[in-house]
């Protein structure tokens, strides 16, 4: 017979994955996002789901098709995502932000298509609500992991993202690396930790880095239960 806390190590355990970008509406027929395909997000809960958690997956657009098991909220805008957030997180233990969030937003949305005038336009943005740093203001029993799209001098904004945001664990990739970042199958990160030593992993699927991933949450989640 199977041992639950073996195969099922997230049984009894609720895990909220963001996935996907955001869109940031200007008029009826255009929006602001970014390169996100959701495929990091959509592999975690995929994987949380088959360890035993109860997963809600809140999704900006994507193509994929819902895990099987899991909960899922379609949202399109930051704000939209944020308070699908804020909802579920009371009764979370584990949060998992694999979302590329818009960080600036239209600060007018048109309620009429914008027609077209000779020469050059601009269009004014204000923030969106950091999530995550709000997820980290409020914590409480929650597990937090952030994830860290960087370029450039990823161990130092990975840092800073960890102590800045409150988080347990930052997932930094370097998105200019080939076989990592946007759209591929593939991802090469490092997972940093507050205490520990930062683990940075070979060019894996994102299937093995959800597990990465996963497998720090369960460690840390018995570390905590001891
Ligand atoms: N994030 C969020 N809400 C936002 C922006 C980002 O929750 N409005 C989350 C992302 O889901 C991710 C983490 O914050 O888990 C880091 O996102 P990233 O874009 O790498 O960092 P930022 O803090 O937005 O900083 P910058 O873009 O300037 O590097
Ligand atoms: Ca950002």
């Amino acid at each position: 017979y199977f041992n639950d806390a073996r195969s099922l190590p997230l049984k009894g355990k609720h895990v909220l994955i963001t996935a996907g970008p955001t869109r940031e509406k200007i008029d009826p027929v255009r929006f602001m996002s970014n390169h996100s395909t959701g495929k990091m997000g959509y592999a975690v809960a995929e994987e949380a789901a088959r360890l035993g958690a109860a997963v809600t997956l809140v999704s900006g657009p994507t193509n994929l098709p819902t895990p099987p098991g899991v909960t899922r909220i379609n949202v399109e805008s930051a704000q939209e995502m944020f308070e699908a957030v804020m909802n579920v997180y009371p009764m979370t233990d584990v949060v998992i932000k694999t979302a590329a969030v818009a960080d600036y937003r239209p600060k007018v949305t048109y309620d009429q298509k914008v027609k077209k005038q000779p020469g050059a336009v601009s269009v004014e943005l204000e923030r969106t609500t950091d999530i995550l740093r709000t997820l980290g203001e409020q914590k409480e029993h929650q597990l937090l992991v952030g994830f860290a799209a960087e370029t450039n001098n990823v161990d130092e904004y990975a840092m800073k993202k960890l102590r800045e945001k409150n988080l347990d664990f930052v997932v930094a990739n370097n998105v200019s690396t080939e076989g990592a970042g946007f759209g591929t199958d593939t991802n090469i990160v490092t997972i940093y930790q507050r205490e520990a030593e930062p683990k940075s992993l070979p060019v894996l699927s994102k299937h093995e880095v959800a597990k990465e991933i996963l497998d720090e949450v369960i460690k840390e989640l018995k570390e905590r239960s001891r």
